[in-house]
């Protein structure tokens, strides 16, 4: 018997149990407030309390203040913009793929509201802005100079595969269930599409942006920085 579609299935076998003392990050600096490295990117709450947020080593004990004036110097030029006129659960891990790669910017549009659970808090250390319609990012990427490229396996859409990505663009996505909206597709310089082999229509929009944004990655960006 075949599962409804979309219908979470639990795998077989036993559950594994959940390691509720498997703590990530660091404790408290070693040595008390009189150790405490004179630095001001330091925060004395995460010192005396630990740092157990997701972040990289490099990053541990600072300020949100201070990571986000670091990554300030070494963002890379593309943007990230994706629509939400239905709360998009997929916005969170958009934000935090943004994250990850050192987006410019991530830009929200529709509703300014969005589901930030699968951003883990991401949002905190990511420039976003809000666009109430689709003519608004348009407007603003135009003064910016940056040219708006969609993502979507639209008819006329072009390969993302082997395609020039400009070094500063929007790239800009469509929400789960309808794609682009039709004034996205028309502001659009092109629409890309990432290749798909299986049976499926399309893939996670999500997915979709992490590969997009790591296509990005691939023409342009440098190694990372070393903790
Ligand atoms: C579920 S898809 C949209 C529906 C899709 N246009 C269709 O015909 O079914 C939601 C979003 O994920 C992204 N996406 C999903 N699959 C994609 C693919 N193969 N190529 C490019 N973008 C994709 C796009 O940004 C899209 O707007």
């Amino acid at each position: 018997m075949h599962a409804p579609e979309d219908e979470p299935v639990e795998p077989p076998g036993p559950r594994r149990p959940v390691d509720a003392d498997a703590e990530v990050g660091v404790g408290p600096w070693p040595g008390g407030p009189s150790a405490w490295p004179d630095d001001p990117r330091l925060d004395p709450e995460l010192l005396a309390a630990g740092d157990r947020r997701n972040v990289v080593d490099r990053y541990r004990y600072w300020t949100v203040e201070a990571v986000v004036a670091d990554l300030d110097t070494r963002r890379h030029p593309f943007h990230v913009a994706v629509e939400n006129w239905a709360h998009d659960l997929n916005i969170g891990s958009v934000v935090r793929t943004a994250n990850a790669f050192a987006a410019a910017e991530v830009h929200v549009v529709g509703r300014r509201r969005w589901n930030r659970r699968g951003a883990m808090v991401t949002d905190r250390y990511q420039h976003l802005r809000h666009h109430p319609r689709v003519e608004d990012l348009l407007a603003w990427a135009d003064s910016a100079g940056l040219p708006v490229l969609g993502v979507d396996n639209l008819p006329g859409s072009v390969p993302l595969e082997g395609y020039p990505l400009p070094r500063a663009c929007v790239l800009l996505f469509g929400q789960e269930s309808v794609g682009l909206s039709d004034a996205a597709r028309a502001g659009a310089r092109d629409v890309l599409h990432i290749a798909q082999f299986g049976s499926t229509r399309s893939i996670n929009a999500g997915a979709a942006a992490a590969i997009a944004m790591h296509a990005w990655i691939g023409q342009h960006a440098g190694p990372p920085p070393s903790d």
